[in-house]
């Protein structure tokens, strides 16, 4: 098996497929050249949510969840909505938007960077919890790339602890799938996704992400003040090793069969 040609192409079909948010996807640009999206107002709206703000509890609080939803999340949304009125890139679903970050008009990059990786981000983040948490299945693809990596599984939550804990300021610790392949640790600043590419979130920060954790204080000071390695043990609670071995084998899937642009 081999992974050399991953080009922009392979993370823009990963983008375009099914990530199960299902209420981002808008017109897909290219995906019909004869009747070109318009540029409309298009609006990004706020995905609901598939459990209570109370599910997570006592890992994560109800007040948390409920504010980091309707509050930080839907601010993100609305400002980009705000800031790409009657732009084209408004009709790319958010992925698409943030995979094709490097065309966009240099006045829109910082508010897209911002307020479209943190509304990207925030959808995925949701898929990436569940109040039905059950252990990442012994020989599973995923448990089994995992201890391959990083020798154990334990050593790999290791890694993500400390690299959770070590972001300094604002920002997230991600599980990813590299270009060539590889399961790696990363961390970005502020809303930057991996799928940003490496030019905007560093050399080797850049892959697809498998499952990802907020580390900005809105995620957790209201239950554990500062204390955000307990913010990070208590996430091992509400992982969804569903949603994250889905991602995984569309990851690979995608890899091994490139689709063309
Ligand atoms: C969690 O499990 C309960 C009980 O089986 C079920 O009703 C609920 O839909 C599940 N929620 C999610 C988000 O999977
Ligand atoms: C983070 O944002 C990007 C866009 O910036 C999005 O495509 C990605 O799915 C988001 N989250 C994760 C974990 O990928
Ligand atoms: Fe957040």
């Amino acid at each position: 098996m081999h992974f050399a040609n991953l080009t922009l192409g392979w993370m823009l079909s990963l983008a375009q497929s099914r990530l199960g948010v299902g209420p981002l996807v808008h017109n897909k640009l290219g995906s019909d050249t004869s009747s070109p999206a318009p540029p409309t107002a298009t609006s990004y709206t706020l995905p609901p949510l598939d459990y209570s703000y109370e599910a997570l509890e006592p890992h994560f609080d109800a007040e948390t969840m409920r504010i980091h939803h309707t509050k930080h999340h839907q601010t993100y949304v609305t400002n980009l909505n705000a800031a790409l009125q009657g732009n084209e890139f408004s009709s790319l679903d958010i992925d698409e938007l943030m995979t094709r970050f490097n065309d966009l008009p240099a006045d829109k990059k910082t508010v897209v960077r911002n307020q479209g990786g943190g509304h990207a981000n925030h959808s995925f983040f949701w898929k990436n919890l569940t109040p039905n948490a059950t252990a990442l299945a012994d020989g599973s693809p995923l448990k089994t790339g995992i201890e391959d990596t990083f020798s154990s599984f334990v050593a790999f939550q290791q890694a993500f602890e400390k690299a959770a804990t070590s972001v300094f300021g604002s920002g997230w610790a991600w599980l990813i799938l590299t270009d060539t392949g590889e399961l790696r640790v990363v961390t970005t600043a502020n809303q930057d996704s991996p799928l940003m590419g490496e030019s905007v979130v560093g050399a080797g920060a850049a892959g697809f992400p498998i499952m990802g954790l907020d580390v900005w204080e809105h995620a957790y000071y209201l239950q554990y003040r500062n204390v955000r390695p307990d913010y990070i043990k208590a996430y091992w609670q509400v992982v969804n090793w569903e949603f994250a071995s889905e991602r995984y084998m569309e990851g690979r899937g995608s890899m091994v069969q490139p689709e063309p642009l």
